[in-house]
């Protein structure tokens, strides 16, 4: 472990810990930086192979800790190997380390864990070391909902599913008025598919359901329903997004984008990017090359080509770059915010879809797993913010792509679109606000806290 020391005043200290993945880094590296502005002292931990993110550089004392392999070892080719080892091993190293971070500071007036609600430790760390437990979700609380009450679909018989249409209506969720099968996480539609992912699921909610407080990285007025039946479980405090507290360091290089956007006209730029893990195969990038040669429009491609350079010879039409940029990595939240981009092709990870609402850029939908169709059912049926890519089969065509990039960039499907995603936009950035909704409710939390501190 190495450690960043700032003295401390007699302060509570909140001990952080993010998941291992951009897209929860984000949201946790901000909210650790709220928490440091509101007079916490805050050890933000990060896994030694990501190394100390952006969280030295806004001032906040950090710890590493490895996760027990090597640096170059490949997390996401070996998944299963990965968490099964997260889940058995990990604790340990978590509880030595949390013991060392309390004895380095003895005149805390109380510690508090704020951990992603995915881990499958945090009550028994927290009870263990006597911390008050902040659990942290950082996707909607609709997908919370789902997970928190996965006894539910199992006395359903929902659980694993047998036989049931993808059509399949579920209306006895608290809190969820109804949803289909194919809207539920991937996990849960297809266990068997990665069943790691649904054992996380499982373990991390027993969990969940044992911490003092949890925090939200969403909008009460998007989700009232679901907040309010959480809220009578345990308190739950919707204080997103939090995504844009502080600049917060990426994990990659990044390619500035911003002369070429400035050269755009407004609204006239499609961007594209299936977030920090996934990555389109070979076929739908031929589809999607193809349609954007033959809708004309400008593009902005992030393409994680390192892997594929080789197989990608021949799949780009001629022309294909004519109209577009094409780069490995860019500062999302910077390009969202670009007035040249008009439109967003995304994977419906809920960072993405948060910035994206934020900016008031509408959502073209093609989500992978987990989360995801879950996202695109909130941003296509509840919110309108948003259309689907594909409407039957999830297999693209390049001239269904064509047809729903017309639609989400011209027409009068684009116009209704953008002003539902302006309002969408004016709520999250209000909840923001001192008399917002998220800064109510995290004001609220600290009073709370500080009540548990005591
Ligand atoms: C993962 C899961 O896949 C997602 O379903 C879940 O909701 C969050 O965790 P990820 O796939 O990386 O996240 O997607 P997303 O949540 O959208 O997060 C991606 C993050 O990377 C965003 O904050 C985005 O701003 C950032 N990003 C993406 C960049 O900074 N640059 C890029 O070029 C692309």
């Amino acid at each position: 472990m190495s450690e960043t020391t700032t003295t401390t005043h007699r302060k509570a200290h909140a001990i952080v810990f993010p998941y291992p993945y951009q897209g929860h880094i984000t949201p946790t590296i901000n909210l650790a930086a709220k928490l440091a502005s509101n007079g916490f002292t805050v050890t933000y931990v990060q896994l030694e192979f990501i190394g100390a993110g952006g969280a030295a550089a806004l001032g906040i004392r950090c710890a590493t800790i490895s996760d027990g392999f090597p640096l170059e070892f490949d997390r996401d080719a070996n998944l299963t190997e990965y968490w099964e080892s997260m889940i058995l091993d990990f604790p340990a190293r978590v509880d030595e380390l949390v013991g060392r971070i309390k004895k380095s500071d003895e005149s805390a007036t109380g510690f508090f864990l704020v951990a992603d609600s995915l881990y499958t430790w945090t009550a028994d760390i927290a009870t263990k070391h006597n911390l008050v437990n902040v659990s942290l979700w950082t996707a909607p609380a609709l997908v919370f909902s789902i997970g928190y009450h996965l006894d539910l679909l199992k006395q359903n018989g929902h659980f694993p599913f047998e036989g049931s249409s993808d059509d399949l209506h579920i209306n006895y969720i608290p809190g969820v008025e109804s949803i289909t099968r194919k809207d539920l996480m991937s996990q849960i539609q297809k266990p068997h598919a990665i069943p790691i992912l649904i054992k996380i699921m499982e373990m991390s909610f027993e969990q969940v359901k044992k911490a003092d407080f949890i925090l939200c990285n969403t909008v009460q007025e998007l989700e009232s329903h679901c907040l309010s039946s959480l809220d009578r479980r345990q308190p739950t405090y919707a204080v997103g997004p939090i995504n844009f507290f502080a600049k917060t360091a990426s994990l990659l290089p990044t390619t500035d984008c911003s002369v070429w956007l400035e050269s755009k006209p407004p609204a006239s730029v499609l961007y594209i990017s299936f977030g920090s893990i996934f990555e389109f195969n070979k076929q739908e990038i031929t589809e999607i090359a193809h349609a954007l040669v033959s809708t004309g429009v400008d593009f902005l491609w992030v393409l994680k080509t390192e892997k594929k350079e080789s197989n990608l010879a021949g799949v780009f039409p001629d022309g294909f770059l004519d109209r577009g940029l094409v780069v490995p990595w860019c500062d999302q939240r910077a390009v969202l915010s670009s007035p040249a981009v008009g439109g967003f092709l995304t994977h419906c990870g809920w960072n993405s879809t948060v910035e994206s609402m934020w900016n008031g850029v509408p959502m073209l939908c093609y989500p992978f797993c987990v989360d995801q169709p879950t996202n695109r059912k909130l941003v296509v049926e509840d919110w309108r913010v948003g259309i689907d890519l594909c409407d039957g089969e999830q297999v693209i065509t390049r001239e269904e792509v064509s047809r729903k990039i017309d639609g989400l960039m011209k027409g009068n499907t684009c116009v209704e679109l953008r002003q539902e995603v302006k309002k969408v936009s004016h709520t999250v950035r209000n909840a923001l606000e001192r008399d917002g909704s998220s800064q109510i409710n995290f004001d609220r939390f600290l009073h709370d806290l500080k009540g548990r501190l005591k």
